[in-house]
């Protein structure tokens, strides 16, 4: 099985799922094609002319037949939709004690970020046993982020977030993909994954100290002027304090959630979803800020939720906490 591997290493917590699946597609279609194929074959031979004149009865119709032949595929599609969509649901939501890391793609790399701020390109250093929650987006075009040992995979388009989330589950070092053509140099857009003993990746993360992103977003804060509308009294724009996770009204009476996309969208667009009780004089960043340094301003806003905040924000919130110390 070394020298012939059908499917890489199995190296996240559901991987061994998504293969399970996998394999019970490809023994499906194996089992129905020959089945086909053989029945196609001796009737072929069974039913030849014989040269001896003789015509086959005209048949109309096998209720008990044709019964069979549609319910039993049915069964089987429906097990693969099912059981399919149970896995992709488990793939979509991220645990709730996730590390959070950014990555951005760009042609042609991958630019990892830490919650401590270290940075890497091309490289993704993970602990064990840990899930980790990535927030990619793309500064160009559309890249695919693809970690086959993981069976992890997902589109950045740019204008908006991609998340993905895998839990290593097996130290090692493994293939890192853009699996999807973006350019010239797309062939080159590869990388590696490494994963760690927990240890030694606390150890690799002290190795170097940036800037966290909640303090490289604070910095972004000041440099943009945000809190001349955003803080202090007659405000022009709605206060960030504790706005994250929460629904939020706007002018024409619909809401949003205030979430990482709405944070971006404000910043590119902000006439599109204008809060409730505000004028739309917001300027757009479009074309003056980098993808990485939004995601800084996001962190940055997110670390502005206070402790009881709901619990769809609580994986950003240990992280935001540790910043801060
Ligand atoms: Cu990025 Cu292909």
């Amino acid at each position: 099985m070394k020298e012939f591997p059908i499917m890489p290493e199995v190296a996240s917590s559901f991987a061994w799922q998504v293969d399970l699946l996998y394999y019970f597609l490809s023994i499906v279609t194996i089992v129905m094609t020959a089945g086909i194929y053989l029945a196609v074959f001796y009737f072929a031979v069974r039913y030849r002319d014989r040269g001896d004149g003789r015509l086959p009865a005209d048949v109309h119709g096998n209720t008990f037949l044709e019964i069979f032949w549609s319910v039993t595929p049915l069964v089987f599609v429906l097990i693969m939709f099912f059981w399919g969509t149970v896995l992709y649901f488990h793939m979509a939501k991220a645990p709730d004690n996730s590390i959070e890391m950014f990555v951005v793609g760009k042609q042609w790399m991958w630019k990892i970020q830490h919650p401590n701020g270290r940075r890497e390109i091309n490289e993704i250093h993970l602990p064990l046993g840990q899930p980790v929650r990535l927030t990619m987006a793309s500064e160009d075009v559309l890249h695919s982020f693809f970690i086959p040992a993981f069976r992890a995979k997902q589109d950045v388009v740019p204008g908006r977030y991609a998340t993905l989330w895998f839990e290593p589950t097996k130290v090692g070092e493994y293939h890192l993909f853009c699996a999807e053509y973006c350019g010239t140099q797309h062939s080159g857009m590869i990388g590696r994954a490494y994963v760690m003993e927990p240890r030694d990746y606390e150890a690799w993360l002290a190795g170097q100290t940036q800037e966290s992103p909640v303090e490289a977003g604070r910095r972004l804060f000041e440099t943009y002027n945000c809190a001349n509308c955003h803080e202090g009294e007659n405000q022009r724009g709605p206060s960030l304090l504790g706005q994250f996770g929460k629904n939020v009204n706007l002018e024409g009476g619909q809401q949003v959630l205030f979430d990482e996309a709405y944070i971006r969208e404000s910043m590119m667009t902000p006439m599109a979803r204008v809060v409730s009780g505000f004028r739309p004089v917001m300027p757009t960043f479009r074309g003056q800020i980098s993808e990485e340094d939004i995601l800084r301003l996001i962190s940055y806003i997110k670390s502005l939720t206070p402790p009881a905040a709901p619990a769809a924000t609580a994986p950003s919130a240990p992280a935001g906490a540790g910043e801060r110390r």
